[in-house]
């Protein structure tokens, strides 16, 4: 996915696109790119890499302007893949996927139109630009180019000759504004957020023309038609990195508050309709991505240990396409930091087409998510900037734990208080300092297992999930037993292994594996409450956490996890904030 962004104004509109780009790079940093017009002629400036990599283009003159940050999918990450890309008389701007480019472009080019670049997206430059040279309508020009798309989209787009701004929707977010300085398009908020601005949030087979003062919105036949109307607010200044030198370490700091303010008190009024729900839930489902799939199978062990409530947890992009069976009495779970994700929206609203009562759990309000769901339950995590999930994941637990302990209720099952949480995560912070000084072990390592039985076995998967991602380590996060049935046959004295043992039921059992791993030549490294395990000869380090209830330990085993993965990142001088080829906000399938 990508982020694009649209300024019609008062102002030159480099400085304005590139301030906006700078907010949508969470989206994609694979390139970037602007073109504004300028006594009628387009002026173009892409790079590869970063917005910063703009800077030189902040002095352009010309009004109009649209610009891109973008995560590839179709062609590498290049300047020649960078957008906007331009055709004819017009310059275009994507965020999403034309599933049917292959075929269009090969009827593009059999009408001897020649492309510069390799994606999908300039499939639509070539068809506005066609149909635009036609007519000269540049609205036109875009929705009859969308009735021959398939995929998902959003467009901003201009004509050299004309002051004005097209835009068009379809499964891929799209906002608009307007304000006493110009018109704005963009693909989320922060980009165009601003005391004294108006936005409307396109819906699918929108269109939008912006002109000087002025937005129209049509319908996917051009009908005129007026959607909801948002009072923006000045976007809050950009949280900082403090003391810290990266958001990633400043965010797993921030845990034990993301806990305290997560956790929700369900006896409270406003959250009558939810537990009335909670009675009639039979079955649970869980639809989730990455590291939010991972707070699901946590929740899965509360809810079947505390509430005997069985529980599937799904990744959201396998269950969108897998005839899912939905009973009556199913409640859905849509567990999404951003809110945005494009395989968890459509999981939901599958769910909810089934009838399931669908609960949104996320850490963006008025997110997309926000918008299809049944209820809302927040996460207060606070803004997550770093691309790896950490204080999120943390949240999520805590109102998910939350809702375990609720549903056990309603089902008269005992189940232990969450109230101690908060603090206990506090002291995990501090036991984990020592984390770092196990990265040299992992500096040369072929490729590292994570182990755990249980809910521990969830922590291990959350915790490769973190170490591949922005150290880039080929990672495995194992159930302890099942290591033996072939796996074990990969560890050698150049795999550390990394145990999480925090079920006393079931910390023996891990610590086999242990044996195991240790006796092949691993280096084991060790997360548990239990002192007489980290004194075990095998044990080459270890974290020792407080004590808590087995079942919601992940929310405090993760977190000497989280901080390892940052320090081997940076052991192997790889920036833990922005790893490659990932994006914060994943709005493409
Ligand atoms: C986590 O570190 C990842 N960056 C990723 O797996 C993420 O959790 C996943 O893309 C889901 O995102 P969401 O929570 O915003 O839906």
């Amino acid at each position: 996915m990508c982020g694009i962004v649209g300024y019609l104004g008062e102002e030159r509109a480099a400085p304005v696109l590139l301030d906006g780009l700078e907010k949508l790079e969470y989206r994609g940093y694979d390139s970037a790119g602007i073109c504004v017009v300028n006594g009628g002629k387009f002026f173009v400036v892409r790079k590869k890499g970063r917005v910063k990599e703009l800077a030189g283009a902040r002095a352009l003159e010309g009004n109009p302007g649209i610009g891109h940050t973008r995560w590839a999918t179709h062609g590498a990450p290049s300047e020649r893949n960078a957008h906007p890309h331009v055709f004819g008389k017009i310059s275009l701007v994507h965020n999403g996927i034309i599933e049917n480019a292959a075929c269009l472009r090969a009827q593009c080019e059999a009408r001897g139109e020649v492309f510069s670049s390799d994606t999908d997206s300039e499939v639509a430059a070539h068809l506005i630009g066609r149909f635009y040279g036609e007519k000269g309508d540049l609205l036109g020009a875009v929705s009859a180019a969308a009735e021959l798309l398939a995929g998902s989209y959003a467009f901003a787009v201009l004509a050299e000759d004309k002051e004005e701004i097209v835009c068009a929707r379809m499964r891929s977010p799209l906002i608009v504004a307007c304000g006493p300085d110009g018109v704005f398009a963009a693909s989320d908020v922060p980009a165009v957020a601003k005391a004294g601005r108006v936005a409307y949030v396109l819906e699918d087979g929108d269109f939008a023309r912006l002109t000087r003062g002025k937005i129209e919105l049509f319908d996917g036949a051009l009908r005129p038609v007026v959607r909801e109307a948002v009072a923006l607010e000045e976007e809050e200044v950009s949280p900082g990195k403090g003391e810290f030198r990266h958001f990633m370490r400043k965010e797993i700091s921030e845990v034990p508050a993301a806990v305290l303010n997560s956790l929700p008190d369900l006896s409270k009024p406003e959250f009558s309709e939810v537990c009335k729900v909670l009675c009639q839930t039979k079955y649970l489902h869980i639809v989730a991505c990455g590291t939010a799939y991972h707070s699901g199978l946590c929740m899965k062990h509360a809810a079947e240990k505390f509430a005997r409530v069985p529980t599937e947890v799904f990744v959201a992009s396998e269950y969108r396409y897998a005839d899912p069976i939905v009973p009556p009495g199913t409640l859905t779970i849509a567990v999404s930091q951003s809110g945005e994700t494009a395989d968890t929206l459509a999981a939901a609203a599958l769910a909810k087409s089934r009838g399931s009562v669908l609960i949104a759990v996320t850490n963006v309000a008025h997110s997309s998510l926000t918008r299809v769901a049944d209820f809302v339950l927040p996460t207060h995590a606070g803004r997550e900037i770093a691309v790896a999930a950490t204080k999120s994941f943390n949240a999520q637990l805590a109102v998910l734990y939350a809702l375990a302990v609720q549903l056990a209720k309603t089902a008269k099952c005992c189940a232990p208080p969450l109230a101690g949480l908060p603090v206990l995560a506090r002291e995990t912070l501090a036991a984990s300092a020592g984390v770092a000084s196990w990265t040299p072990y992992f500096q040369g390592a072929r490729s590292v297992f994570f182990l755990g039985r249980g809910a521990d076995h969830c922590a291990a998967l959350e915790g490769s999930l973190k170490l591949k991602e922005i150290s880039y380590l080929p990672s495995e996060g194992y159930a302890a037993g099942e290591l033996k049935h072939g796996t074990l046959a990969l560890v050698d004295g150049r795999t550390p292994v990394v145990a999480v043992a925090c079920d006393e039921a079931l910390a023996d059992k891990t610590m086999n594996a242990v044996h195991e791993v240790y006796a092949r030549g691993a280096a084991v490294f060790l997360v548990t409450p239990f002192s007489a395990l980290a004194q075990a000869k095998e044990v080459t380090a270890s974290v020792l956490i407080p004590r808590c209830e087995p079942a919601f330990s992940p929310i405090l085993s993760v977190i000497p996890l989280q901080l390892l993965a940052y320090h081997v990142a940076l052991a192997l001088g790889k920036d833990p904030d922005k790893p490659r080829n990932l994006a914060k906000s994943v709005t493409v399938e």
